[in-house]
């Protein structure tokens, strides 16, 4: 069992399989020139079993691969397919320019639900976000995925004055389409041009849907980072990850692992515990979990609070940049 000194119970690892992805969303990677992680230094896939392996005897119930992307690793194939194996839920976050390439693997393994991040359904803008020209590619990922009966979760991270007014031709979607759009309040992280006035806060968000349509609030989990709703008549749901405004620590059961094998307490930690190098000299790395997860800020890293970020300047947070995290 993992636990922090808060209580919490941390059962659900998201591992990011690699740094390097084939967008360029403006928001995500850092403003320098990148340079992504050399092979040697991620984790190979026997590491990535052998890590997985030990959070799952500790209590990990479920695993959500990351990246960057996480389909642009050569060995992603072999990686979903034995973990797989795992007695977990599966899942997985990706920009969805892969999945038509990788939909036979998708299929024999045992994810059945996906996150798929879409900014925009505008082709012209997605480019112009993700630097890009794969909206039909991802437009299409998601339309295989839904015919081959895998729920679809699509990620949108709002931006005010770029997607915001997008916000209801994303509701009207999902009236005759199984998706379930979750909105994202813009976070910062290294270098990615953050600032707080491009917020869309929650109550934003709703306000906006509210002027068009009529929505009832699902009932919430303990540990859920979104806040549901439904719309009658719709196939699709929606919810809005509200981190910056409403931010939902107190339920936290989330572990992060980045592709060079380093533990991550919390989305905004500013400190990170190395299991890769441990764990290649043939150490006991359980310790080391622990004494990560008991170093757990209360909430959001200790680095802000939803009172005062609305004075913050991106700069100010000491992190990494979101593609070297993966979410
Ligand atoms: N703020 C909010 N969400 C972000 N993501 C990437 N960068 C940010 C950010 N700065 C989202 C991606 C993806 C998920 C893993 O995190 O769009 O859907
Ligand atoms: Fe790639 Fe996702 Fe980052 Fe965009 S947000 S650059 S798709 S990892």
């Amino acid at each position: 069992m993992i636990q922090d000194q808060f209580g919490r119970l941390h059962n659900y690892l998201r591992i990011s399989l690699t740094d390097n992805c084939n967008l360029r969303c403006f928001y995500c990677m850092p403003e320098e020139d990148y340079d992504f992680t050399p092979t040697s230094r991620l984790m190979q896939t026997n590491e990535i079993v052998a890590l997985a392996r030990t959070f799952v005897d500790l209590g990990v119930t479920k695993i959500r691969l990351t990246g960057g992307e996480p389909l642009v690793r050569k060995d992603a194939a072999a990686i979903i397919a034995q973990l797989s194996e795992l007695p977990v839920q599966l899942t997985m976050t990706t920009n969805g320019t892969r999945i038509k390439a990788l939909l036979p693997v998708l299929k024999d393994s045992s994810i059945r639900s996906l996150n798929v991040s879409l900014d925009t359904l505008q082709a012209e803008k997605f480019f112009f976000m993700t630097h890009r020209d794969q909206f039909h590619g991802v437009m299409e990922g998601i339309q295989l995925l839904l015919d081959h009966h895998f729920h679809v979760k699509v990620n949108v991270v709002v931006i005010h004055d770029l997607n915001d007014n997008e916000i209801n031709d994303f509701i009207a979607w999902t009236k005759d389409t199984p998706v379930h759009v979750r909105f994202i309040e813009f976070m910062p992280f290294s270098g990615n041009r953050w600032s707080s006035n491009q917020v869309v806060g929650y109550r934003d968000i709703l306000e906006i849907i509210g002027q068009k349509y009529a929505f009832e609030a699902l009932p919430g989990l303990k540990n859920d980072t979104a806040k549901a709703f439904h719309i009658p008549g719709h196939q699709g749901s929606f919810a809005i990850i509200s981190t910056m405004t409403a931010p939902f620590c107190e339920g936290c059961n989330r572990i992060r692992l980045t592709a060079d094998g380093k533990l991550k307490n919390c989305l905004f930690s500013k400190g990170e515990m190395d299991l890769l190098t441990p764990l290649r000299n043939g150490m006991d790395i359980i310790p080391l979990i622990h004494q990560n997860i008991a170093e757990k800020a209360e909430r959001l890293g200790g680095q802000f609070t939803p009172e005062d970020f609305e004075k913050m300047v991106g700069s100010a947070i000491e992190n990494r940049s979101m593609i070297t995290i993966g979410g």
